[in-house]
């Protein structure tokens, strides 16, 4: 089997930030409209009065404290709250290509390969703004890559499992070089009118070349040692977003549409299968935790992100070890750990190993362990 190398990373970070203060001001008037015209019916106990959200908590809960987003007009508006992004015609780029293609470029740049030499695109992530045809095909198209391209949604496990994809394209001889591109619009799903969720996503696109080894060029390849993944069926993180939702017009509005999720039930139920599933692929490829140099995890919540890496790697960890990014970026979906390992992989030399890890909605975990060449 041919053996394979991620080659390059790139990044695109949209062009506003907003602070949880910005949107814990904005969530707060909103309820303090909805309580002051509900008052009546809340004193008769009909309707819940909603409770505030603070910043603090947000921080102190998740680990983020800003997010960016590509629009930020509707957001903090306690009317709107909501993104108000522009519908583009059909003959433009559309907002997903344009982002996936600027983190495409860099990771083109980094791995020394040109979008001609590429053939097969992966557009993976938590959402596509639409059915068909395909971004990634769009992505051929404006980028002027060969062979084919098809998109793929596995929530926040779409760019490992993605990059599991080029891997076996690779290792068969589908593709000789694949460009796995993430670009994770998630601000137009998120309930802004929702204390649990409010603050947690982020927009962003990150892209990876993943190559056969005998043909790479960069300096910055890793070689691809292991790649696994992992689902089991679960309803604590769902959308129910979808093209049947116009076809029942009395509920396509309702708030099970966008992001939702049982926060603490995610927590207690995928932290024991994300342990599972890197104690059984760490055993097969007879690796020990402390010889990563780095793991490169997921960044939905800080707690949860100390909580895999004490359990792999004991207490005194330095806080190098597993970088965090959703300070910064929030929950990005799928990108998240490709951020993380774009931002922090330049000290690594020939030999030292990393761990890029996801896990998430569905559930789906995808872990995939990687040697500096
Ligand atoms: N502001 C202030 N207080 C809030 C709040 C907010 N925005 N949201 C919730 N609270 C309150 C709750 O009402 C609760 O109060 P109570 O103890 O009086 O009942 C308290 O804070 C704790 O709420 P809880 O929902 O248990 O918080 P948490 O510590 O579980 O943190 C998440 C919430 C969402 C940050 C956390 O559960 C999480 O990130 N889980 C992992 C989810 C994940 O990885 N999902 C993947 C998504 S792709």
């Amino acid at each position: 089997m041919n053996k394979v190398v991620i080659s390059g990373s790139g990044l695109y970070t949209p062009p506003h930030s907003v602070s949880n203060e910005e949107l814990v001001e904005s969530y707060n008037t909103y309820v303090n409209e909805h309580n002051q015209l509900n008052e009546t019916a809340i004193a008769a106990g009909d309707v819940d009065a909603l409770a505030h959200s603070s910043a603090e908590f947000i921080e102190k809960a998740s680990g983020i404290k800003s997010r960016y987003v590509m629009v930020k007009e509707g957001i903090l508006d306690p009317k709107v709250m909501m993104p108000l992004i522009k519908d583009r015609p059909s003959d433009a780029l559309s907002m997903q290509a344009e982002i996936g293609i600027a983190a495409a470029k860099q990771a083109l740049a980094q791995a020394k390969v040109n979008a001609e030499d590429i053939d097969l695109v992966i557009v993976a992530c938590a959402y596509t703004q639409r059915s068909y045809p395909a971004i990634a095909i769009e992505i051929q198209q404006a980028m002027g890559t060969k062979g084919f391209a098809y998109d793929m949604l596995v929530a926040c496990s779409s760019a490992t499992f993605a990059i599991v994809n080029a891997v076996n394209a690779v290792q068969s001889g589908t593709a000789s070089r694949v460009l796995v591109i993430n670009p994770e619009i998630c601000s137009p799903q998120v309930n802004y009118r929702d204390r649990d969720s409010h603050f947690i996503f982020g927009d962003v696109a990150t892209a990876v070349v993943v190559e056969k080894a005998s043909i790479a060029q960069s300096e910055h390849a890793f070689n691809v040692l292991s790649s696994q993944c992992f689902t089991d069926y679960s309803n604590n993180i769902r959308s129910n977003f979808g093209h049947l939702n116009r076809c029942d017009p009395v509920a396509s509005n309702d708030s099970d549409k966008l992001f939702h999720q049982q926060g603490r039930k995610v927590f207690k139920e995928l932290l024991p299968m994300i342990y599972q599933h890197l104690d059984k692929q760490l055993s097969e490829e007879q690796i020990q935790a402390n010889e990563f140099k780095r793991l490169w995890l997921h960044q939905a919540n800080i707690n949860m992100n100390m909580f895999v890496v004490r359990k792999l790697l004991g207490d005194n960890v330095t806080k190098s070890k597993a970088p965090v990014v959703l300070d910064e970026y929030a929950n990005t979906a799928s990108a998240g750990s490709i951020i993380a390992f774009h931002k922090y992989n330049q000290d690594f030399k020939t030999g030292d190993l990393g761990l890029l890890c996801s896990f998430g909605a569905g559930y789906s975990i995808g872990s995939i362990i990687l040697e500096k060449t």
